[in-house]
């Protein structure tokens, strides 16, 4: 039987509330399936255990964590530290030290969750990020702190084989989808070096993949073609910053952040990839068993896609759908529900 060697980072906030929902209908799935399990190990690198030891990540850590097939990652953020750092000391270092440049973002309206926006029932997207530069890069710094002429700044980092990489992965996954349409975003009106060659590149790469339809929007305007006419759109590629934003709106636009799944790929599998909802440690329902699983199981379902295994992927989305169509919701969506009830379903449903 094939085993797989999971890393699960819970972090912080509503993090452990969600992954342990995931390891347990994990769990019952690989049960059920038969052919695979999981070798989980807990991590237990959060803002508490930085508040304790003054690091995120231990000596050693990142190596270790190179040995495991994937990582199962929760959220990071505290009232008690500042974002940035919480932000830098834990995921970014896993998702730039392991290479992980493929940040991939469905948004699907699931059965039985109501859009807000009318006729936004026919929202079926995928944003992909791109995840190790750009304005996420690190490079800036500050001068003269604490003086009236401080100064800061803030340097977007674009490189012509970190912006390849990136195009070339989007064709490949457009090409999958049935639509086969990418809409290249970026700000290339205003900003004319970085995203100028993003663009350039972009239009080099399409002519190695004559049957994927692109077309191309201004990250502004896209906000509102998001909004305005959702069906024109399939899969995005956008820089990182651009994409950060537009998928936290494109969970909006399909129900809720408590949905939201994304992968942060390396596609070369040199290191283990990272799958994790897209939301946040939720500071206003911590603790109170309410936090929607569904982005943690959706996200389990991508990580059971990367390590090889489709069908059962497969078999979790349709409990997931087969679940949300029944109404039994967490309050994010309008419903009662806690995480444990929709958890129980979910299970149910896998065995
Ligand atoms: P957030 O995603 O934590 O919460 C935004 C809103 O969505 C809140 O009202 C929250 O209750 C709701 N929400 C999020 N996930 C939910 C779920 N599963 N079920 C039900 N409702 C849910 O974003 P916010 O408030 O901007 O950030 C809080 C903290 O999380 C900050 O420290 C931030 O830095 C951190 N953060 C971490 C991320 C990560 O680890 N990848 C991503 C986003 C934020
Ligand atoms: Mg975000």
């Amino acid at each position: 039987m094939k085993t797989y060697k999971i890393a699960a980072i819970p972090g912080d906030g509503i993090g452990p509330e969600v992954i342990a929902a995931g390891l347990e209908a994990l769990e019952v799935l690989a049960k059920s399936d038969g052919g695979f399990r999981f070798d989980v190990e807990h991590f237990p690198w959060s803002s508490d255990y930085y508040l304790k030891n003054g690091f995120y990540i231990p000596e050693g850590g990142l190596e270790k964590l190179k040995t495991f097939d994937a990582i199962f990652f929760g959220a990071v953020g505290s009232q008690e530290v500042p974002d940035h750092v919480s932000l830098w000391g834990l995921r970014l270092p896993i998702a730039q030290g392991f290479d992980q440049y493929a940040n991939v973002r469905p948004a699907r309206v699931l059965p039985g969750v109501t859009s807000p926006l009318t006729g936004g029932q026919e929202i079926d997207w995928v944003i992909i990020r791109e995840n190790s530069e750009g304005e996420y890069a690190g490079n800036g710094g500050r001068t003269h702190r604490g003086l009236p002429i401080e100064t800061a700044t803030e340097t977007s980092v674009f490189t012509r084989a970190g912006v390849e990489r990136i195009h070339r992965f989007s064709f490949e996954l457009a090409r999958t989808r049935p639509a086969k349409h990418l809409t290249l975003v970026t700000k290339s009106n205003a900003q004319r070096f970085g995203m100028v060659m993003w663009d350039e590149i972009f239009f080099e790469v399409a002519k190695d993949y004559p049957d994927v339809r692109t077309d191309r929007e201004l990250v502004d305007a896209m906000t509102t073609r998001m909004v305005l006419k959702p069906q024109t759109i399939d899969t995005i590629v956008a820089t990182n910053l651009h994409a950060d934003i537009l998928s936290d709106l494109a969970a909006a636009l399909s129900g809720s952040l408590g949905i939201a799944p994304t992968a942060n790929l390396n596609p070369e599998r040199q290191f283990p990839s990272m799958f994790e909802p897209i939301h946040g440690s939720a500071f206003d329902i911590t603790g109170k068993g309410v936090a929607n699983p569904i982005a943690t199981f959706w996200t389990a379902s991508m990580m059971l896609e990367h390590l090889g295994q489709p069908a059962a992927a497969a078999r979790m989305m349709k409990a997931i759908e087969t679940v949300t169509a029944t109404k039994l919701h967490t309050p994010d969506l309008g419903g009662k529900a806690t995480t444990a009830q929709v958890t129980k379903a979910v299970c149910e449903q896998l065995k």
